[in-house]
């Protein structure tokens, strides 16, 4: 087999895990006992560090590893190759390669136009070599899409900006959909272990004197399901009755999705969603019916701008809400299908910290901003505005301005059960005591906010507010 190797003289370095592979086994779909593959891996960062994850990982590059043999494997990771590679065809075949390669997953990076802004070089093929004399193809988000899905014929989901798995089986790609909706219930099971630590800590992990109250208890409740009843009974229907309606609403958001990528068969979803499907909608065509309906809901704008006003959590302004990330699952799912469908198209954004819902327009903007728990009012870093109208996207990058623009009144941001919720209030409240938002019109950037500050005569003590002391 021959190989064209890329003009590519030195592969990148960096001390952690490479985005695509760090957002792969996030994602769960690099597991322990997964056996990795990092075809064109370069100098093998990401295969030792996988290494010493525990995790089998095999590194090879035509350049720096050549002499690995290629053995097929659960996941396999193309990591930022095919943007060096010049010629089109060897692209395609790269990528066909890789694929013949994959037992489970493919993780398929390129480099995107986003990147490319201040990069010089002189335009070569459909790319341009650089000044250190690599060749670099940018792509757009839906071109490298689209090239994935036409060489290998197979549906590509966007993971991340820039990053597409394809997966061989689709219950997995349909058991990383639903995952990826399924709102994270860490702040509903925290509420039902602190009110029932101790009887549910007894039901599941009985200690010394305990276990024998918990057969006591066992052969007195006879079976698992009257258990389980008998713990509703002694907690009251209702909180459960909420988990039950969150865990329907997460399946709706995920079947209006799922049309995105064909929707599968009943047979091709995982176990846990079949039994899930046909507890809370009666039959899989009822359910599919339901997530039809609230996907095409989305088009409605006054349906939209009714569910952003009526929004539980989140910053309004006129026209937009803004949503920590954290928070997204508290919305309605009219709003949670509109994100996801940002989704579908973007990925996961890493490091985003705040969702902008544009109102009057299907406008989704995933905004990074600096520190956002630990600095008081952290600075815009990233936008990456994706047009839902169009299927454009674009990037724009904050982090050289000279006058960012800054967040406010964090607390509104995020969700109750939020850590810092309280200590985010209490420095608003200090603010506006301080007549620090008296005009607002000012304050929205940094330097605007720092002219305010100096004229109270204040400054932050991380998340308070002290006056300066005058120096003699
Ligand atoms: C930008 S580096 C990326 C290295 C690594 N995957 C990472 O993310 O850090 C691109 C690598 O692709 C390799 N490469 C170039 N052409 C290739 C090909 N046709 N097949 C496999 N790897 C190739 C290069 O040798 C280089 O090490």
């Amino acid at each position: 087999m021959t190989v064209t190797i890329a003009r590519h003289k030195t592969a990148m370095s960096r001390n952690m895990l490479s985005r695509p592979v760090a957002r792969a086994l996030g994602d769960g779909i690099i597991e322990e006992d997964s056996r990795v593959l990092d075809y064109g891996c370069g100098r093998g960062g990401d295969v030792a560090r996988l290494e010493r994850l525990g995790i089998h990982c095999d590194g090879y590059d035509p350049v720096y590893r050549p002499s690995t043999i290629r053995t097929a494997s659960d996941v396999v990771n193309l990591g930022y190759v095919l943007n060096v590679i010049e010629d089109v065809g060897e692209r395609a075949r790269t990528l066909k390669r890789t694929w013949d390669l994959t037992i489970r997953c493919l993780v398929v990076s390129g480099r995107l136009e986003s990147e490319a802004k201040g990069l010089e070089g002189a335009s070569h093929r459909d790319g341009i070599v650089t000044t250190a004399g690599t060749f670099q193809k940018f792509f757009t988000q839906t071109e490298l899409r689209d090239f994935i899905e036409h060489t290998l014929q197979q549906h590509a989901t966007a993971a991340a900006p820039g990053v597409f798995y394809v997966f061989r089986d689709p219950t997995a790609e349909q058991g990383f959909l639903a995952r990826r909706v399924r709102r994270t219930s860490a702040s509903r099971s925290r509420i039902v272990l602190e009110q029932h630590e101790d009887l549910l800590v007894s039901l599941v992990l009985p200690r010394g004197d305990e276990r024998s109250q918990f057969a006591e208890l066992e052969a007195e409740l006879g079976s698992v399901r009257s258990a389980f009843s008998f713990v509703r009974r002694a907690t009251g229907d209702e909180r459960w009755d909420r988990i039950r309606v969150g865990r329907s609403e997460d399946l709706l958001v995920y079947l209006a999705l799922s049309r995105f990528a064909r929707r599968p068969a009943i047979g091709a979803l995982p176990p846990v969603l079949q039994n899930d499907i046909r507890d809370f909608f009666g039959s899989y065509k009822a359910a599919c019916a339901q997530g039809d309906r609230l996907l095409f809901a989305i088009s409605e704008t006054a349906r939209v701008n009714e569910a952003m006003r009526a929004a539980p959590v989140g910053k309004r302004t006129r026209d937009a809400l803004y949503v920590h990330t954290s928070a997204l699952a508290e919305l309605a799912p009219i709003l949670r299908v509109l994100e996801g469908c940002g989704r579908v198209l973007l990925g996961a954004v890493d490091d985003a910290t705040l969702v902008k819902f544009s109102a009057d327009r299907p406008v989704l903007s995933y905004l990074g901003y600096g520190d956002f728990d630990n600095d008081p009012h952290p600075a815009l870093k990233f936008a990456y505005v994706s047009h839902l109208d169009s299927l454009h996207l674009d990037y724009r990058d904050y982090s050289e301005h000279a006058n960012p623009p800054i967040l406010h009144r964090k607390e509104l941001f995020v969700a109750e059960g939020y850590p810092t919720r309280e200590r985010f209030a209490r420095l608003t409240r200090q603010e506006i005591a301080h007549g620090l938002y008296r005009d607002p019109t000012r304050i929205g950037t940094r330097n605007g906010w720092a002219e305010a500050l100096a004229s109270r005569g204040v400054q932050h003590r991380g998340h308070s507010i002290v006056r300066i002391a005058k120096s003699d």
